[in-house]
């Protein structure tokens, strides 16, 4: 990998947590690796008040704390946080533009940075119309002196309309190839190497379809419930703040045509192809297809988890979702009568996301299955944690008869003891500094995944007879959800099933 051309990052919201947990990490792992450009400078703004030293201290706090490096050197840190700069700013003031810019070009003539910027926009969404606005009447979209790139953090809209409002917005202000809109799903190694792992090798694609693929399912689940980002996702909740973007996503992925090029255009023109194909929901149907649910309060393990109306910053009243499954169809060629069952949700009983390829089974069955009656084939992509891939199949239990049992081949990354799993916000931001855009989401991308979902959210709104079910914290969710995928033999996939295997992702 190359070292990127010369430039500056601005980070505006550079005072929050995602600053500290992921931007600043993950530039120092960029840094430990030689992959920063060779002059390279941050400015940090945000409503604190700190001092360049206050920063950099703080910093180096979170570099100790958050960094995903197996060593860290103190005099490596130091020399990182070096070239880290802060100043408070009130986004909303046009007069402190003008003073970022003076700042910029005294930093650009400092650093030999040939006046390219990058803009992290790391702040609520609420924020990106003033910033973006503000940016551009002083001057700082422009790039008749280097180029100008702008980050923008997920959510990306509300609904539809407001996604296609901030596009025109910031196309009013901007190209296209000027906004990197972050998923940081993309960035994860094992969502990339679904591309690899289909179009790499060649047994795998000639069964990937309608014909050999009974049915998909994409879980995403996390153990942990909203932290202390209560008031943030009341106002979200999992079709928003997961479905609409790392799902979905993954969902393109897994469906789309193999691309003609890696080239960026490329690989994005199949996803939306995907999305394109998404069969509509009935807005009077959705609760037929759509799973909602809110985790309620349990004890595991002894411990009392707290049920979502009582988290802090969400309303006692909250009807907000935690968990959503949901079954749909794309109507292509490739996938047509193929159901997606895709769901996610948080206080489930562990973390994992994995999408499952079910194939079909044999047409006629000549052997007996064990007693669980449980085989046939899946391919697993496992996204996180335990990164591989698992294969099942059938085999002869040995010994008399012809005895029926279901075995994995198993990969997992971690056996490559020579390959160290980039973080998703190392690979993006390097990415953004390179220009390479093929891990961001397109306007069209975004704006066609959220029109996919519209229907749903106008029948939540719109029909409170739809159901909103509670669930244990601690458990798979709402039961009706298995009525989705079917009955008999067809459930979901339960990757641990019991409370006591909590935060243990355990195979077989
Ligand atoms: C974020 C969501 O985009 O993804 C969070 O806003 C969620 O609610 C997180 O917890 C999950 O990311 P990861 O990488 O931990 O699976």
């Amino acid at each position: 990998m190359e070292k990127p051309g010369n430039l500056i990052m601005v980070i505006f919201g550079a005072s929050g947590d995602l600053t500290s947990r992921k931007l600043i990490p993950a530039l120092f792992s960029l840094s430990v690796q030689k992959l920063l450009p060779g002059k390279f400078a941050v400015f940090g703004t945000g409503r604190t008040k700190m001092t360049d030293e206050s920063f950099r201290a703080k910093m180096k706090e979170s570099i100790f704390s958050f960094s995903e490096e197996k060593e860290i050197s103190s005099i490596r840190a130091d020399e990182f946080i070096r070239d880290l700069y802060y100043e408070p700013m009130d986004i909303a003031e046009p007069k402190s533009y003008r003073d970022l810019k003076n700042i910029l070009d005294s930093l650009d003539k400092r650093y030999g940075t040939e006046g390219n910027i990058i803009f992290y926009l790391a702040v609520p969404p609420s924020g990106y119309q003033v910033i973006a606005e503000n940016l551009a009447a002083a001057g700082l979209a422009d790039e008749s002196k280097g180029f100008r790139r702008f980050i923008l953090e997920k959510p990306f809209g509300y609904d539809y309309e407001s996604a296609c409002s901030l596009n025109l917005l910031l196309h009013n202000l901007m190209k296209e190839e000027q906004i990197f809109r972050i998923d940081h799903y993309l960035g994860k190694e094992t969502v990339q190497n679904l591309l690899v792992t289909r179009f790499a090798n060649g047994i795998f694609e000639p069964l990937w379809n309608r014909n050999y693929i009974d049915r998909v399912e994409i879980t995403s689940a996390e153990s942990i419930g909203v932290s202390d980002r209560g008031s943030y996702y009341d106002s979200a909740g999992a079709l928003r703040d997961m479905v609409q973007n790392h799902l979905l996503q993954m969902t393109g992925l897994t469906a789309m045509e193999p691309p003609s090029s890696l080239d960026p255009d490329a690989i994005r023109n199949e996803v939306l192809k995907v999305f394109q194909s998404f069969q509509p929901f009935n807005i009077n149907e959705v609760e037929k297809q759509v799973i909602r649910g809110q985790y309620t309060a349990s004890k595991i393990r002894g411990e009392c988890i707290t049920g979502y109306r009582f988290e802090k910053g969400v309303s006692r009243r909250s009807r907000t979702e935690t968990y959503v499954a949901m079954k749909f169809y794309i109507n292509n060629w490739r996938w047509g009568g193929v159901p997606f069952f895709v769901r996610t949700g948080k206080r489930l009983p562990t973390r994992v996301t994995e999408i499952v390829i079910h194939f079909k089974p044999t047409p006629h069955h000549l052997f007996l299955r064990n007693k669980e009656g449980i085989g046939g084939n899946q391919l697993i992509l496992r996204i996180q944690p335990d990164e591989g891939i698992l294969l099942k199949f059938d085999m002869k239990e040995p010994g008399s008869g012809f005895n029926v049992r279901n075995v994995a081949m198993d990969f997992h990354y971690k056996d490559l003891s020579d390959i160290r799993i980039p973080s998703a916000y190392e690979r993006l931001l390097y990415d953004v500094m390179t220009g390479d855009s093929t891990l961001f989401s397109r306007d069209d991308e975004i704006e066609t995944a959220w029109k996919f979902l519209s229907p749903v959210q106008k029948a939540w709104a719109e029909r409170p007879e739809i159901k909103l079910y509670g669930y244990p914290a601690g458990t798979w969710g709402p039961e009706s959800a298995n009525s989705l995928i079917g009955g008999g033999n067809n459930t979901w996939r339960y990757p641990c099933r019991n409370m006591a295997d909590e935060e243990v992702y355990c195979e077989l």
